[in-house]
């Protein structure tokens, strides 16, 4: 598994205020936002262009374009928060959804809502998830991905606890990670520490 952990001053600036435990919901969504524009801008760095001829007001030079623009795939619900910055990067891009709830006492994914094209076969895929902590969630949507025969899938975390970043190793080895910081460890209610809380209550002002 290709494994890439963005280490830059205002990712690093973004995080912190995503971290603080005094950071309110509204400073919270748009950390969240400007850090994922960060995440997807290095997720997509190796994305196939095409090329072409761009008429300037001067002369004609050489233009490109996406070739392919990758579905962008949120897990819901805190994946909802970094989906603007995808479509703001991605404009041509199409959105499914997965949504997906982790049990409070056995930390198993009870899955909710699948909302996804029925092949995505040649369709490179970009999923968001602010946190990637037993990798449960995230093995349930790969798998739900790689039915509908996907091969070429980038997932986009802001924090992972190495028990997640092992599992999806094992799990899912083909994939690309791109996340903000690999934390120290998962405590016994399977959250990241030292992490920044539940990201979707965080977001949605339900904690
Ligand atoms: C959180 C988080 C991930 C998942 C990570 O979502 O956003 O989706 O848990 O945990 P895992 O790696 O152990 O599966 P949660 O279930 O709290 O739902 P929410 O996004 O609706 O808050």
């Amino acid at each position: 598994m290709d494994v890439r952990v963005v280490d830059h001053p205002l990712a690093a600036a973004r995080l912190t205020v995503l971290r603080d435990r005094d950071t309110g919901d509204a400073a919270f969504r748009a950390a969240l936002h400007e850090l994922s524009l960060m995440l997807v801008y290095e997720a997509t760095r190796e994305l196939p262009l095409r090329t072409g001829t761009v008429r300037t007001p001067l002369t004609e030079t050489v233009g490109h374009a996406v070739a392919a623009p990758p579905l962008i795939v949120p897990v819901l619900r805190a994946g909802l928060g970094m989906t603007e910055a995808a479509r703001t990067l991605l404009p041509e891009s199409a959105t499914g959804y997965v949504g997906v709830a982790r049990d409070e006492k056995t930390h198993q994914p009870v899955p909710y809502l699948t909302s996804l094209p029925d092949s995505l076969d040649g369709t490179p895929i970009l999923v968001l998830d602010p946190m990637l902590a037993t990798g449960g969630s995230l093995v349930h949507v790969l798998g739900l991905l790689a039915l509908r025969g996907a091969t070429d899938v980038t997932v986009v975390c802001v924090l992972a606890a190495p028990e997640g970043v092992a599992r999806l190793e094992a799990e899912a080895p083909s994939i690309r990670l791109v996340i903000g910081s690999v934390d120290e460890r998962l405590n016994d209610d399977a959250f990241i520490v030292p992490g920044l809380g539940d990201a979707g209550d965080r977001q949605f002002g339900t904690g």
